[in-house]
Formats: structure tokens, C-alpha cells, sequence
């Protein structure tokens, strides 16, 4: 081969409620890539384990952001839509990038640091190797292009590292077996042929990092224990009036430049949350509303947020309500899914040199 086929690969997690910066940093902008290329959205129940989770919980949980997905338009026909536990190939990669990640690479991973806390040594062993099984989703369609939110740059770095440290070793190999796909940019540290990609990041746009309402310093959290902090995607028109009306901010007017924004992390928050839900740039809201107060600018913050997310919540709401139409979507999307990442590990398998007796290789 000699190109890389582009597909599109992210994933959300299945724990608490599902929030605007899940929205804006992701999921809204699943919807036009699948139009460009083939899309592969998963739900990632496997990673939601690595803390405690509720099993009725989780179930409903895993429905309900494939409910969000459909919602705010992804088109199960067009891409392909399950949650991450139906497709053993995620654990099984996931494993064999256990063993090609180093100690050192992982504990340089700050979200591990946060989720641990004070007390690491009472973590999970999942929560640490969590970024390889990440590695594993995207790499079991040789994926090519990650959309998420800024948070999961760390991670994706990981992930391009362990492919290319996986590229490495085997290099002789994947060209003996005939694997292997043409490199754009040889490098000494990158050989002519790879296996797997080096996946892109996609995070753009005025939204990669939506912050907290009630601190601009800190990010849009499903674990926030306020629940005023965030706009949750079940939340109704009032409940989201009210929480903007609450949002903190300073008591300056808006600038008129995003320039004046440096510093105003509140203001600077509310109206990258403007820009992305009207589809235009911070620039462009700060000429709207430059020189306007707060008084001003949050009732038509909070009238746009209605606008824009009462159609999909309400829609969320119809679809949950269907458990059964839902587990039809996830099912057909496993099966889809796993077309793809059975014959990638049928390969992985034959690279590290096991023995593929069972299906003749
Ligand atoms: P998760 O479930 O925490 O978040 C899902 C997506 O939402 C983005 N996001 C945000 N974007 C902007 N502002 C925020 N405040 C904000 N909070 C969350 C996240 O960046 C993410 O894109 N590890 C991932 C899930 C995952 C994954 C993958 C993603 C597992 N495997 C493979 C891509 C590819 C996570 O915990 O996302």
C-alpha cells in the first residue's frame, strides 16, 4: 500500500452526565467529518471502569451518549456508531501496547496525576495504562484522524509514540510479511514503511477547552461536584438560563478585540462558548458585542444555548426512551467495527510472531 486510507476515530466515555464541553470540543464536530471521510465513534465503556462504576449506571450511561451521538447528527448509516466492550480487539491490542509503552512515558501523563490524586498507589492498574487502551481503539482501524478536545492532546502523543515505537521495532518484519505502507517523511527514527499511522489530532476551533462556569481556571467537568459549573446536555431551557444568569464573570464591559480577552478567563470563556455555538469566531462575537455589558451579553448567551441545544436534548430524551432501537444501532456498529479491527490484529498477531494455527497462518 502505499498511503494510509483516512478514517476518523474518537470516543467518549459513558460516566455521569454528558456536558457542552463534550459537545462542543467533540461530538458536534463528529457530525461534518463523517461526511469527508469513513468515522468511527465508539463509546468507551471499557475505559469507564478503571474507577468504579455502577453497572445499571453504565448501562444507562452507554445509551444515552449514543443517544447524544445520534442526536446531534451522526448518522449511523454513514459512520459507525458502538460501544468499545463488543469489539475484544480494543483489549487485546490494548495489551500488546502494554508491552510497548514505557513506564516512564506513562507516568509523564498529567490526567493520570489528576484522576489519582493524592493517592495513586489506590489507583486502578486500567487507570494508569488507560491512555495505551486509547493507543489501542484508534490504532485497531489504523485511524488517521482523532477530533477531540484539547485535554486529550497528552494522550494522543502517547498514542503517536507508540505507534511509531511499535513501527520501530518491527520494521523488518512488517516488510518481510509485506505489511507495510509507504512513509511520507522517513526519518533515522522513522522507517521507510510503517504499519500503523502516526494519527492526527484535530483540535480546532473557538471550543477545544471549555471552562467551568463557576472558575475559568478550571475545565468543564463531568466530575465537578457543582453542578452549576457545567451545562449538562439533559438540562432544560430554564435549568440552562439559570446557570448562565450564575455563570461568573467580572464586572468590565466585553472588548471589542479577543485581545482584551487575556486575562478574563470568565469572559474569555463565555464567549468562546458563543463563537462555537453560533458556528462564527470569538472576533466575530466581540464585534457584536464589544462594549456591551453582561446584562447584556448572558441573556443572549443564554437564549442562543437554548436555541441550539433544546432540539437535541429533547431528542436525547426520545431516544433513551428506546433502549431497544438503540442496542439495534450499537450491535450493527460492533459488527461494522469489528470488520475492520479483526484483520488489523490478524496482522499485529503475525508481526510479534505468534503462531496463527487456529486460523491457518
Ligand atoms: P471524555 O469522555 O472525558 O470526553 C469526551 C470528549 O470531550 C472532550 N472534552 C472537552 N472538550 C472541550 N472542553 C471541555 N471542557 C471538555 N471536556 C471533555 C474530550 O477532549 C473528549 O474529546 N480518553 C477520552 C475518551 C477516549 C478517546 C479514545 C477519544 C477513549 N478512547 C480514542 C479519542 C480517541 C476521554 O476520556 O474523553
Amino acid at each position: 500500500m502505499t498511503a494510509f486510507e483516512p478514517r476518523v476515530f474518537s470516543g467518549v466515555q459513558p460516566t455521569g452526565n454528558l456536558h457542552l464541553g463534550n459537545y462542543l470540543g467533540a461530538v458536534s464536530r463528529f457530525v461534518p467529518l463523517q461526511d469527508q471521510m469513513p468515522s468511527v465513534y465508539c463509546v468507551v465503556d471499557l475505559h469507564a471502569i478503571t474507577v468504579w462504576q455502577d453497572p445499571a449506571e453504565l448501562m444507562r450511561a452507554t445509551r444515552e451518549v449514543t443517544a447524544a451521538y445520534l442526536a446531534a447528527g451522526v448518522d449511523p448509516k454513514k459512520a459507525i456508531i458502538f460501544n468499545q466492550s463488543q469489539v475484544k480487539e480494543h483489549s487485546e491490542l490494548a495489551w500488546m501496547f502494554n508491552c510497548i509503552a514505557r513506564m516512564g512515558w506513562l507516568r509523564r501523563m498529567t490526567q493520570f496525576k489528576e484522576k489519582a490524586g493524592k493517592n495513586a498507589e489506590n489507583a486502578s492498574v486500567g487507570l494508569f495504562a488507560y491512555p495505551n487502551l486509547m493507543a489501542a481503539d484508534i490504532l485497531a482501524y489504523r485511524a488517521t484522524h482523532v477530533p477531540v478536545g484539547d485535554d486529550q492532546k497528552q494522550h494522543l502523543e502517547l498514542t503517536r509514540d507508540i505507534a511509531q515505537k511499535f513501527n520501530n521495532d518491527y520494521a523488518e518484519r512488517i516488510v518481510e510479511l509485506g505489511l507495510g505502507v509507504t512513509n511520507p517523511e522517513p526519518t533515522p527514527e522513522s522507517p521507510a514503511e510503517l504499519y500503523f499511522p502516526l494519527p492526527e489530532p484535530l483540535i480546532a476551533g473557538p471550543a477545544t477547552r471549555i471552562m467551568s462556569l463557576r472558575d475559568g481556571s478550571k475545565k468543564m467537568s463531568k466530575s465537578d461536584p457543582s453542578d452549576l459549573s457545567r451545562i449538562n446536555l439533559n438540562d432544560d431551557a430554564e435549568t440552562i438560563a439559570k446557570k448562565i444568569k450564575k455563570a461568573k464573570t467580572d464586572p468590565d464591559a466585553l472588548p471589542s478585540e479577543v485581545e482584551g480577552l487575556k486575562d478574563r478567563l470568565e469572559a474569555d470563556n463565555l464567549v468562546g462558548i458563543y463563537a462555537a455555538l453560533a458556528g462564527t469566531t470569538k472576533a466575530d462575537v466581540l464585534k457584536e458585542y464589544g462594549g456591551q455589558q453582561f446584562s447584556a451579553f448572558k441573556p443572549a448567551l443564554s437564549d442562543l444555548a437554548v436555541e441550539k441545544l433544546a432540539p437535541m436534548t429533547g431528542e436525547i430524551r426520545r431516544l433513551v426512551a428506546d433502549p431497544t432501537a438503540i442496542d439495534a444501532v450499537l450491535k450493527d456498529g460492533a459488527e461494522r467495527a469489528a470488520a475492520i479491527a479483526e484483520p488489523v490484529l490478524h496482522d499485529v498477531r503475525r508481526i510479534f510472531g505468534f503462531v496463527e494455527a487456529r486460523f491457518g497462518r
